[in-house]
């Protein structure tokens, strides 16, 4: 992942009359990384991609795409990207054969170089045996998995994808998630909005939570959860008499910001969890508990969305 700039945003903003859709984000996209903006529904996230995409205009504030400026180059900065849409744009009459070859034709892909990328992202998104089926007569799934499909053979310098697993079989997601790591690794800089916390922690290079058309908080996924002061939860299996005074005990020697015990079960959120855990489990022991399993659940980017907004991203 290389540290030059591929887009940066210059307090964007998008009003639809007094809803704020989007309102002033400053951010920047590095060169060959894989960004994702992850919030709940109706955060701005699809404004956010469809602005930089030239789709829709900005009510304040601009961007610039590897030096174009997306409202007085517009027309340049739609050759240098490819968007996959949250609702896939098809010609319902057509097919994925159909539909794959004038995408890339439009591109400047042809002959036996289009042939050969369609071919593989055809088998790779295990869309060949529906390949000249009439897309009206496709699922959700399967016409999603088709409008990832024209930006894999696109493979343009600026990749955005939106929700590009919704609907999407687990089976599927991975391969899609496989794909777009491939895409960056040959050198495109990617954009991913999603609402799954999952795909956000799979994918990211660096991801941006966005909550009611705001940027909360930007980083890499260990970065930000580093950051947030609840800490790992770390979950303690024993056998042995646990007392409230031996709680007491523990919530003065280890200040966890959490603490629920259950008959031969402890779990603890403790800031800083991984290099104390040890101290813990010895104490315990000293204390003649007997421990029979230990872990340690790293917080999710919905502990990180839950501590900068009170809120569960699925909320
Ligand atoms: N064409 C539109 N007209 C009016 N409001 C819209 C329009 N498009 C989006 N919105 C509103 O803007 C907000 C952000 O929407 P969107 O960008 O689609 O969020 P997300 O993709 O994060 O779910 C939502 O409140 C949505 O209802
Ligand atoms: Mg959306």
């Amino acid at each position: 992942m290389g540290s030059v700039e591929a887009i940066r945003t210059y307090d964007l903003a998008k009003y639809y009359g007094n809803v704020k859709a989007l309102d002033g984000i400053d951010l920047d996209i590095r060169e060959g990384e894989i960004f994702t903006i992850l919030g709940p529904n109706g955060a701005g996230k699809t404004t956010f991609l469809l602005l930089l995409a030239t789709v829709l205009k900005p009510t304040r504030g601009t961007a610039v795409i590897k030096g174009l400026d997306i409202r007085r180059d517009s027309a340049r900065v739609r050759e240098i990207i490819g968007m996959s849409f949250q609702e896939p744009q098809l010609y319902w009459r057509s097919n994925a054969l159909e539909t794959l070859k004038f995408h890339a034709s439009m591109y400047g892909i042809r002959g036996s170089e289009r042939d050969r990328r369609i071919r593989y992202v055809l088998n790779r998104l295990q869309l060949e045996r529906i390949s000249r089926r009439r897309l009206l007569n496709l699922s959700g799934g399967q016409a999603k998995r088709i409008e990832v499909a024209k930006i894999l053979v696109q493979r343009p310098p600026i990749a955005f994808f939106d929700e590009p697993t919704a609907m999407v079989d687990l089976d599927g997601k991975h391969i899609i998630w496989e794909e777009i790591k491939r895409l960056r690794d040959e050198g495109s800089t990617v954009l991913v909005a999603t609402n799954e916390i999952y795909e956000a922690e799979v994918l990211s290079d660096r991801v941006a939570i966005f909550d009611r058309g705001k940027l909360v908080v930007v980083g890499g996924v260990g970065e930000l959860k580093e950051k947030i002061p609840s800490g790992e939860l770390v979950e303690i299996r024993f056998s042995g008499t646990y007392s409230n005074a031996l709680e007491e005990e523990i919530r003065s020697q280890f200040r966890p910001t959490h603490i629920v015990s259950d008959k031969g079960y402890i779990a603890i959120r403790i800031p800083g969890a991984k290099k104390k855990v040890a101290e813990v489990v010895r104490y315990l022991i000293d204390r003649g508990l007997s421990i029979e399993s230990v872990s340690i659940r790293e917080p999710t980017l919905d502990d990180v969305f839950l501590y900068y907004t009170k809120r569960r991203i699925s909320e």
